[in-house]
């Protein structure tokens, strides 16, 4: 069993998959997190996230760890990690370099523990028209641009006191529009998927409604 959720950043992509594969027991792999490994790689060799070479052989070779542990590194979710992750991303190299490693989980998902699981949530950008375009269940998460800038913006605060609003909001839309536009996978609803807007849902609301409609695909 595999659920597909894709959506722009910060639209609550990240906290319906937990939801979801907490309530069904499932594995979950943030694909995101596999792409801001690949920038920050870049940044922490001074390297130019842009050159495409030299990002394909730091997702190959990240390709070959245990996807779990690339959320070790606490740089991982700043702001500028996931702009190099966006600029990675739009590489046709860098793709197909992480491609076998996001279906294999996918297909044999497995906990951080290394245990199996019986089935897999995976959020991503491309997961349910590229990566996994025979998952069982698809969700589209999206929510409007304000909320989701002012979403991020808290979240960057916890960390960092001096962060400014405008320039989250800034950086965020810039990134979706190389997602949205970008010739490789760009970031769009598969034609099957389910979308929810959870621009008016709290964490608890956007997650009852995933489980309800996942609910209906498992017995
Ligand atoms: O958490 P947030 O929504 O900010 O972004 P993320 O899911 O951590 O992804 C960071 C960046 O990786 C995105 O802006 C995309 O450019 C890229 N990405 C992608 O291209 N394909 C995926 N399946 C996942 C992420």
């Amino acid at each position: 069993m595999i659920i597909a959720i894709d959506g722009p950043a910060a639209a609550g992509k990240g906290t319906i998959a937990t939801g979801l594969a907490d309530h069904f027991n499932f594995a979950f792999l943030d694909t995101g997190r596999v792409y801001r490994a690949v920038g920050l790689a870049m940044l922490e060799k001074n390297l130019d996230p842009a050159d495409e070479d030299l990002a394909e052989k730091a997702a190959v070779s990240l390709s070959h760890t245990n996807l779990h542990t690339l959320l070790a590194n606490p740089k991982i979710r700043d702001e500028a990690t996931g702009l190099a992750a966006s600029i990675v991303a739009a590489r046709p190299k860098v793709r197909k370099a992480l491609l076998d490693v996001q279906r294999n989980f996918a297909h044999n998902p497995y906990f951080p523990d290394n245990t199996k699981a019986k089935g897999a949530v995976l959020d991503g950008r491309d997961i349910g028209t590229t990566v996994c375009p025979d998952a069982d269940i698809k969700f589209f998460v999206t929510a409007s641009d304000e909320i989701r800038a002012k979403r991020r913006f808290k979240e960057l605060q916890l960390k960092d006191k001096s962060v400014i609003y405008e320039h989250v909001l800034a950086d965020m839309l810039t990134r979706d529009k190389r997602d949205r536009t970008r010739n490789i996978a760009p970031l769009a609803p598969a034609k099957d998927a389910f979308i929810l807007d959870t621009s008016d849902l709290d964490i608890d609301a956007a997650i009852a409604k995933a489980i309800e409609h996942a609910s209906t695909f498992i017995s």
